[in-house]
């Protein structure tokens, strides 16, 4: 692999890394902080970065299990992703999207667009995820106040389901935790049950599970009213949910429902998209659906620079250029939408992922991927070990029968994560799972190497766990 230093990883001294983490202290604010951390807490000081792998001040080397944040798929370092950035910088950084277009933006709405499914041809640029997923939601409000229905406004969404951190995204995500004391645009969004099938009701088959999720969209939709819902917003898996993988048939299913009462959907592919799961969109390929947009963000420019998007539907544009109403303006957009240079880091990026076939890489590891993974189903900690690509998920339960997960307050994720980081790897951890998605270059050597450390780390964790009494396995 290529690599943008070819020096040995520097150590940053001692006292260097020491002052960076103390100015952190003091003065930086991360994402998803306690309010006992403010003004205290200090993440880990990464200094450099190459291939898979990430290195700490004192220059350890990890392997970068979540690739970064779900998002870094042509590995770290890449010369030619400097390179491109570079060019773009000295030759024109930035001009107002209001008022110009630059050939990056137009060169890369063209190949999105040629990856999309049907009749996704617009793309519109936003700033990453979140705004992504709001600007596709405000979209629909839009679309549907244009075409003279404004009562049709409420979002459906799922429990377990992220969509972002903007108002309406983050109330749209159904993740209890991150709930707490955030405000909420409740009026206009309603959840259904996760389609978790670790988690389904005690004695239902996958099957009878599915058809359960399936009519109960229909009965929400009928409760509500037809007239006054808008869209539904999914992830094709539930990616920070915990590599939720629905029962089969599940997306199809619900956008027939979807489209059987004029209700938009929305597929959130930031994260499934470009090459995680082996195709640039998975919508189509995978789960036979054809969406009436699709967010993307992350592996668009494998999250060297930021930049999302959504990719829309001609058929949404045309209905409302045939209501007459040309005057109504989408009065929704960033100073930073279409930037260049981040459209030309994902030009590069894309062209990366198409010469080195990495769709074709991630179908080939995929399978070695959950196969090894799903060895580690057999330690007593493990209640399940699911995926798909290379995206997967480590269950921790208390009992494998009951299922019972493991106390919050046990921190098991943070536990296996702090063993594996000790023997050379990053993990993400969330409660009691542990999160698992690799830059796509990943190859089988790393993929046993990755496994080999996550087993020793689990191990390690049942037995402080068994030590500290906190657990009988
Ligand atoms: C499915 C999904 N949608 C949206 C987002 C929000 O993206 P961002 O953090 O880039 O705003 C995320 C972030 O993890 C995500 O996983």
């Amino acid at each position: 692999m290529d690599s943008l230093n070819p020096m040995p990883p520097m150590a940053q001294t001692q006292a260097g890394g020491d002052a960076l983490l103390d100015k952190a202290r003091r003065h930086l604010i991360q994402p998803w902080p306690l309010v006992e951390a403010l003004g205290t807490e200090s993440r880990m000081l990464l200094s450099r970065s190459d291939g898979i792998y990430v290195y700490d001040e004192q220059g350890r080397r990890l392997i970068d299990g979540p690739a970064g944040m779900w998002c870094v798929q042509v590995g770290h370092g890449r010369p030619e992703m400097a390179q491109a950035i570079a060019d773009q910088v000295l030759s024109l950084p930035y001009y107002s999207p209001w008022y110009t277009t630059t050939g990056p933006a137009a060169e890369l709405a063209e190949k999105i667009a040629s990856y999309a499914p049907g009749d996704l041809d617009f793309v519109f640029f936003t700033t990453g995820g979140s705004t992504a997923v709001d600007s596709a939601l405000r979209l629909v409000q839009f679309y549907n106040n244009v075409r003279g229905r404004p009562e049709k406004k409420i979002i459906i969404a799922r429990q377990g389901g992220y969509h972002g951190s903007t108002y309406l995204t983050a109330t749209c995500s159904g993740k209890p935790r991150d709930k707490g004391l955030m405000d909420q645009a409740s009026d206009i969004v309603r959840h259904l049950f996760a389609p978790y099938p670790y988690r389904r009701p005690e004695g239902m088959s996958v099957e009878a599970f599915c058809d359960f999720l399936v009519e109960e969209l229909e009965r929400t939709i009928l409760e509500l009213g037809p007239e006054r819902v808008a869209c539904f917003v999914a992830e094709p898996i539930l990616a920070s949910g915990g590599v939720i993988v629905p029962p089969e048939g599940y997306q199809r299913r619900m956008e027939a429902v979807c489209r059987k009462y004029d209700v938009l959907t929305i597929a959130d592919e930031v994260v499934t998209g470009f090459g995680r799961l082996g195709e640039m969109f998975t919508s189509e390929t995978l789960f036979g659906l054809k969406p009436d947009m699709i967010t993307f963000a992350k592996g668009v420019t494998s999250g060297y620079i930021p930049l999302g998007g959504i990719v829309i539907s001609r058929r949404l544009i045309e209905e409302m250029k045939a209501t007459g109403n040309g005057a109504a303006m989408f009065a929704n957009g960033y100073t930073y939408s279409s930037h260049p240079v981040a459209c030309a880091a994902a030009l590069k990026n894309i062209e990366i992922i198409e010469r080195e076939r990495l769709c074709e890489h991630v179908r080939e590891v995929g399978p070695y991927f959950q196969a090894r993974l799903q060895e580690l189903a057999e330690l007593p900690i493990v209640g399940e070990v699911r995926g798909m690509g290379l995206m997967a998920c480590i269950e921790c339960v208390s009992d494998r029968t009951s299922r019972e997960p493991l106390a919050l307050d046990q921190e098991v994720g943070r536990r296996i994560d702090r063993h594996c980081q000790e023997l050379g790897l990053i993990v993400r951890p969330m409660g009691y799972l542990c999160v698992m998605s690799p830059p796509l270059i990943i190859t089988r050597a790393q993929i046993d190497e990755m496994v080999s450390i996550l087993r020793q780390g689990i191990e390690r964790t049942q037995d402080d766990l068994r030590r500290e009494g906190l657990w009988r396995g």
